[in-house]
């Protein structure tokens, strides 16, 4: 690799999260990310406060993360953002700034795709966390996706699996929605989850073949199983909500466990590595870690602040592909729907 010092700045605003990030080389200098509470009270992501929020906070947010790193605009080499995939208003902004910063200060533009980023999340330099060998399976579960990917080189992926309906954060956040949890509401089960019993109550496991996922059918499983229990008892979730974030949590880890072993089997690989937010769930993290004594498999997950939303990981791609002179031109559109 280089022995030049390279200063990127990436940008991302795909979904509910602005943010910016200055990497030198392979070492995080600032990862600011300014979260966008307003979507809280609607229970989800609404795009149209969405992109607003993100005309408000990108400026305020590049400043921080340029003045945080120590280092002024004309240092850096190359301006990355987020192209796709997500929504398009929010992507828009993003994408725009990136063009304008880099047209007026004449220097490399880099279109990162998000997907491809939470896996090369893996790779940024941080102390205590191990890279991944390639080839490894990479699973991104988050609110807005859910992967199994086969990762041979920095771009030569595959997504192998993926949800055919709904991610699995969404799977969190919509049982915690009937159970009358705030949004999101993934970390609130997880923390009830300790406290209760994972089998007090069985919830069916979708029938998807392959590496597929499907998360609807368990969310609907949930609401008729909730108005039953409540129509006898109208105290139900009150008298048992601790068990039954144990026993939805327990159901949706099975369900990734079982596709990572099919996975694991399928291509032969064991090195495994997850990210996105759902991978700060601790019991998706333990039964990660069971499984390098039960399957054989090395597992890695990244430093929290890489794994959710964040510009570190567009940062990090944005290194690679300079070093490799992959630039993109002034013409570039955010692609909503970008493949990996
Ligand atoms: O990666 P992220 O911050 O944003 C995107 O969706 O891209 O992920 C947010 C999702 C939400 O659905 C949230 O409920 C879920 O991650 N989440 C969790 C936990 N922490 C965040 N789900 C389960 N357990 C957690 N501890
Ligand atoms: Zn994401």
């Amino acid at each position: 690799m280089s022995s030049q010092n390279i200063y990127i700045l990436a940008i991302e605003s795909s979904c509910d999260d602005t943010a910016a990030s200055i990497l030198l080389n392979g070492k995080v200098l600032s990862n600011v990310v300014a979260n966008q509470k307003i979507h809280e009270e609607y229970g989800g992501v609404v795009p149209e406060l969405a992109s607003r929020a993100h005309q408000q906070n990108i400026v305020p947010v590049v400043h921080q993360a340029i003045e945080k790193a120590g280092i002024t605009k004309e240092m850096l080499n190359a301006i990355a953002f987020t192209r796709g995939p997500g929504l398009m208003g929010s992507l828009l902004v993003g994408t725009s700034f990136a063009k304008s910063l880099a047209f007026g200060l004449n220097i490399p533009l880099i279109e990162v795709n998000h997907m491809q980023a939470h896996i090369l999340a893996h790779f940024i330099d941080e102390e205590g966390f191990n890279k991944p060998p390639f080839p490894f399976l990479a699973m991104t579960i988050s609110g807005g996706h859910t992967q199994i990917v086969k990762v041979s080189n920095y771009f030569e992926m595959e997504v192998i699996g993926e949800t055919i309906d709904d991610a699995v954060g969404e799977a969190f956040d919509k049982s915690g929605k009937i159970l009358g949890l705030g949004y999101p509401a993934g970390p609130e089960i997880d923390r009830r989850a300790r406290l209760g019993n994972p089998k007090a109550f069985a919830f069916t496991k979708p029938k998807v073949n392959g590496l597929n996922f499907s998360f609807s059918g368990l969310k609907t499983a949930i609401l008729y199983f909730i108005q039953k229990q409540v129509k006898e008892n109208p105290n139900f979730i009150e008298e048992n909500l601790n068990d039954i974030c144990a026993s939805i949590q327990y159901t949706i880890i099975g369900i990734l466990i079982d596709k990572l072993k099919l996975a694991s089997k399928q291509t032969g690989i064991s090195h495994i590595a997850i990210g996105g937010g759902v991978s700060a769930n601790s019991g998706i993290r333990e039964a990660l870690k069971n499984g390098e004594q039960k399957f054989g498999w090395t597992t890695y997950v990244p430093k929290f602040e890489f794994t959710t939303d964040n510009a570190a990981m567009i940062a990090i791609v944005g290194y690679f592909k300079y070093l490799e002179g992959n630039f993109t031109t002034q013409g570039i559109t955010a692609s909503s729907r970008l493949k990996i």
